[in-house]
């Protein structure tokens, strides 16, 4: 059976269910499992005709033993998940591009219109399955640099046996995506408007770090995360990698290349994953607009700790991307010693510098490229005038526009897939501003959820992020006696 490790590497190893209810490792790591299983030439072949769900059931299935989750319950859990998705098929795949050979993967038709969406419905039921079988509660707390808050709280809504409490960086995330959190009014979701936050969704990281190395509160508040942290998450992101393979290639062996907005690196390390799983992914690239710790750290080998800057990409806004740390202990061969000294110059001394063979080895099969503003707009523009009004959102034009500036050194006749991560009517003022238009926003940039949303008043709650930790103490604890009661 796998068992889940951290990447620090001083924990004893533990089960699936106890990895994914605990998010954080107790000694500040991630959770990685102690092997990755490798699918037979034979599997590769036969999860081919799959629908989305019965590839998600399988895959899971190679992490998951069936004395943690009953194949029936999983399968279950998984068909729920998707179950609100718009798209009959899950997901949709389109062609925008002859050259070189581009189509679009949308993972925007879940409830919340992003990709946060494919992993947050299942991970979510999942806990809430494993807490109704321990009599127990938790309380769930994120940050969000915009998508990952909306899909943790309507996935959480109604939820008897969680507590949600998203925390967003006020001002920094569009109108939309705040009204998706504050208009829920679910009695068990509880966003928390965060001010004062000059790094984002990383001061926000931080105050989530902060309350989960504090023990004795992790244990009294039954404190857990939904972020990219979480392994079920990253886990769930392999399978959109399986899906668009099988549906683009002309046969299951030929390469792929795959082009993705970057920030945390949670969604790219689903795509290594899924490569190491023995998917035949030629090239990776990983698209970062400015805040491009990514680009840099691919290109030098330095992985800097930058200030933040505000981009028209916002949910990639990012200067310390978490899941890498995941991805350099397995590029590493697992050295937690070597993960431990980055991690902490990386938090120290603001850069954490690889020595040339890592280097060598995460450069195996990725290539980056940092996107500015400017081009970001001239992508959604030119690709809404030269493909029939189809419209990209500032995330998916970032991919969008990485591999165009890497065209060249792509292989031949290799097909792409950009993974178009949210529905671009989440960004009304930045598609306005790429677009030209002052008031009226074309119909692919409008939803009908979203203007709902707009019908509805938003239950505000902020805070100032120098008293955030004590407030939500306070706030979860005060909720628990409302709860008991
Ligand atoms: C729309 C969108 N695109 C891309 C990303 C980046 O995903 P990751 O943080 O997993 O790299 C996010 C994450 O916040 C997002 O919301």
């Amino acid at each position: 059976m796998i068992k889940f490790v951290s990447t620090r590497g001083s924990i004893q190893p533990v089960n699936f269910d106890e990895a994914v209810l605990q998010g954080f490792a107790a000694d500040g790591g991630l959770f990685v499992p102690d092997s990755i299983p490798v699918l037979t030439a034979d599997q590769l072949q036969q999860f081919a005709d799959l629908s989305f769900s019965e590839l998600a059931f399988e895959l899971v299935s190679l992490y998951v033993d069936r004395s943690i989750v009953p194949a029936q319950v999983l399968k279950e859990l998984l068909d729920d998940s998707f179950r609100s998705f718009s798209h009959p098929d899950v997901v949709n795949l389109i062609s925008i591009s002859n050259q070189p050979d581009i189509r679009i993967l949308e993972l925007f038709h879940g409830p919340t219109l992003s990709f946060k969406d494919m992993a947050m419905g299942f991970l979510m039921n999942v806990v809430d399955y494993f807490l109704e079988q321990r009599q127990q509660r938790l309380n769930i707390v994120l940050a969000t640099t915009g998508d990952t808050g909306p899909a943790a709280a309507w996935a959480a809504a109604g939820k008897k046996q969680i507590d949600c409490w998203p925390l967003y960086p006020r001002g920094m995330i569009s109108e939309e995506q705040e009204r998706q959190m504050t208009t829920l009014n679910a009695v068990n979701v509880h966003p928390v408007g965060v001010e004062n936050c000059a790094d984002g969704g990383d001061d926000l990281d931080l105050v989530v770090a902060e309350l989960f190395t504090d023990t004795e509160l992790k244990k009294s508040l039954g404190l857990s995360s939904v972020n990219s942290i979480n392994w079920c998450r990253v886990m769930l992101q392999t399978v959109h990698y399986f899906y668009a393979y099988y549906r683009t290639v002309d046969k299951v062996g030929e390469p792929i290349v795959f082009s993705v907005p970057t920030g945390a690196f949670g969604n790219l390390f689903g795509g290594y994953l899924a490569r190491s799983m023995g998917l035949p992914v030629n090239r990776f690239v990983c698209a970062n607009n400015v805040n491009q710790a990514l680009h840099s750290v691919f290109s030098t080998g330095v992985f800097p700790r930058k200030d933040l800057v505000q981009t028209p990409s916002s949910a990639i806004d990012i200067v310390a991307p978490y899941n890498f740390w995941r991805f350099l202990y397995f590029s590493t061969n697992r050295n937690s010693n070597q993960i431990r000294q980055w991690m902490d110059d990386f938090a120290n001394k603001r850069e954490a510098q690889l020595d040339a063979e890592t280097l060598h080895v995460i450069q195996d099969g990725f290539m980056s490229a940092s996107v500015s503003d400017q081009t970001t707009f001239d992508t959604i523009r030119n690709v809404y005038e030269s493909e029939g009004h189809y419209l990209l959102d500032p995330h998916t034009a970032v991919a969008v526009a990485a591999i165009e500036s890497l065209k060249a050194d792509l292989p031949e006749n290799v097909r792409v897939v950009c993974l178009a991560t949210a529905h671009p009517a989440k960004f009304p003022d930045i598609i306005k501003m790429a677009l030209g238009c002052d008031d009226v926003l074309p119909a692919a940039a409008r939803h009908q959820s979203i203007e709902d949303a707009k019908r509805v008043c938003q239950h505000l709650r902020l805070c100032g992020l120098e008293y955030l930790k004590p407030a939500l103490v306070k706030a979860m604890q005060e909720q628990w006696l409302r709860r008991a009661s």
